[in-house]
């Protein structure tokens, strides 16, 4: 099969944000405990954070961590978490059925933040608190010193503010699953009337006021109107969320699945011009895609703590999906629909980043490996940022349950005038048809070649273990010919390639 595409120099998206490399890290199942926290391990640091765990982080170079959920935010008291670690109570966690011992609050989470060198992404319980927890809590993260709050955090022992900019205002809130699950009308309000007490605290924080939890919530896209008229003045981001799955094996469908979160953005993208427009305001509100991730593999194991059959236990597994090939197929897919919506999606976190549907696993007190997601992440992440640009592709396409039009093939492009690189990120849709791709440079001169990767397995369920951790990892590829300003791709049945070029 052939395809075409024409990647212009000056035909471009957006600039990327960085920030759509970002991940998400919940007080859930053992994201933190035995995941990024567990003195005594034998990596762990004097603040007992493991360091395989924490290289495997640094390694994926991530801008910022959304936390501490998520539905757990929701009925969270942050200041269960501060001060001595022997005094902090264990409570009862409504969303997951389990207990937290509290061992981990924001001093231990800012600390793990500094040693793998990312920003933090707060979010403040709008579900069973409000207004006052929220104020309190960004006083004592962002506030010098000489206020109650401030002064509470100097004396737990750091003295300096964290500074943080991005604050999410509640967590899913249109979802009856949800602690303090509120109307569209009701969450406006509240979100409206945090938003200015925040602001009144300093106007140049960042704040996220929650869309919906997927696209196919009753309230959606009424929900985000609704929401934005009552916020739009005081908000930057409104968040999206949406998890794919594929439990009848239907990996033509599956795949399509990217085109669904497309149109999910694209309209939501209308929703916040209209409100624009609907209150003659010079501001743009952006999207922050703040969980997003393959999760249905661990569904049916979960179901006996979920549905509270084994008491409260702390730190079980918990959605820990194993991901398989297929899922890099669809995690490619995702990434390149975030950098081709690049004008609009400014954050995304990928959800999560430690043992919870997530691209890194540990063994309680033993190995710590990537997951085969792991690596469609990390190679977006360090070389997905730059210019989106604006590829014209010429493709046969298909359709399927859940899109129609579907292209074989799906790409991104990425033009990084200061290092002087041109990247492309391809998957192949296609299950039995090798993708022929001839892309012409335009504007870009003569190319070379300087890195290919290619991820590709034989079997679309395979995945990575501790025992063998490299059953699905990118090798280098063949295939490719650059002469001047033309470049072939040889992109075989369902896989993934990254190529970059010196331009
Ligand atoms: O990431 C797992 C859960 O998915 C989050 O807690 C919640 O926000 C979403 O429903």
């Amino acid at each position: 099969m052939k395809a075409t595409v024409t990647a212009h120099r000056e035909f471009v998206i957006s600039e990327i944000d960085d920030r759509v490399y970002g991940a998400f890290l919940e007080h859930l199942g053992r994201a933190v405990y035995t995941g990024i926290y567990e003195p005594g391990h034998p990596t762990a640091d004097k603040n007992g954070m493991r360091g395989d765990v924490a290289q495997l982080v640094k390694d994926l170079d991530i801008p910022m961590v959304r936390y501490p959920g998520g539905n757990f935010v929701s009925a969270y008291n942050w200041e269960d978490g501060i001060g001595p670690k022997e005094d902090r109570p264990v409570r009862l966690d409504l969303a997951w059925h389990t207990s937290d011992s509290n061992q981990v609050g924001i001093h231990e989470f800012a600390d793990w933040c500094e040693t793998v060198g990312t920003d933090m992404m707060l979010a403040v319980n709008l579900g069973s608190r409000g207004l006052d927890a929220a104020r309190n809590f960004v006083e004592y993260v962002n506030h010098p010193g000489g206020s109650y709050w401030s002064d509470l955090r100097i004396e737990n022992g750091r003295k300096e503010p964290w500074k943080t900019k991005m604050w999410c205002l509640g967590n899913e809130m249109d979802g009856p699953w949800q602690v303090g699950h509120k109307s569209a009308e009701e969450y406006g309000h509240l979100a409206n009337e945090t938003a200015k007490a925040l602001r009144a605290f300093d106007k140049d924080l960042e704040l996220i006021v929650c869309g919906s939890s997927h696209a196919d919530m009753p309230t959606y896209p009424q929900w985000e109107a609704t929401v934005l008229e009552a916020t739009y003045d005081q908000v930057d981001h409104i968040s999206l969320h949406m998890y794919f799955r594929n439990p009848e094996k239907n990996t033509a469908n599956f795949l399509a699945l990217s085109e669904k979160l497309d149109n999910y953005i694209e309209t939501v993208a209308g929703v916040i011009k209209y409100v624009k427009g609907k209150k003659r305001s010079k501001k743009d509100v952006y999207i922050s895609f703040d969980e997003w991730n393959v999760w249905y593999h661990s569904n049916e194991q979960d179901k006996a703590v979920l549905e509270g059959n084994e008491g409260w236990p702390h730190a079980p597994a918990l959605l820990e999906d194993a991901y398989n090939f297929e899922d890099v197929l669809q995690v490619g897919c995702i990434l390149n629909t975030f950098i081709r919506r690049s004008d609009v999606v400014k954050i995304a976190c990928i959800a999560q980043l430690v043992n919870v549907i997530a691209p890194i696993m540990t063994e309680p007190n033993g190995r710590a490996w990537r997951q085969t997601i792991y690596y469609p992440y990390l190679f977006a992440s360090l070389h997905g940022r730059g210019t989106a640009l604006d590829l014209n592709v010429s493709c046969p396409t298909y359709d399927a349950k859940d899109a129609n039009d579907v292209s074989y093939l799906d790409i991104s492009g990425v033009h990084n005038e200061a290092e002087g690189t041109l990247t492309f990120f391809a998957i192949n849709r296609h299950g039995s048809e090798t993708l022929n791709v001839d892309v012409s440079l335009a504007g870009f001169g003569a190319a070379e070649v300087f890195d290919h990767q290619v991820i590709d397995h034989d079997d679309l369920e395979a995945v990575n273990t501790a025992d063998n951790p490299n059953k699905v990892i990118p090798q280098p590829g063949s295939g490719l010919n650059v002469q001047n300003d033309k470049l072939s791709i040889e992109l075989a049945p369902y896989s993934y390639q990254m190529i970059r070029l010196k331009v």
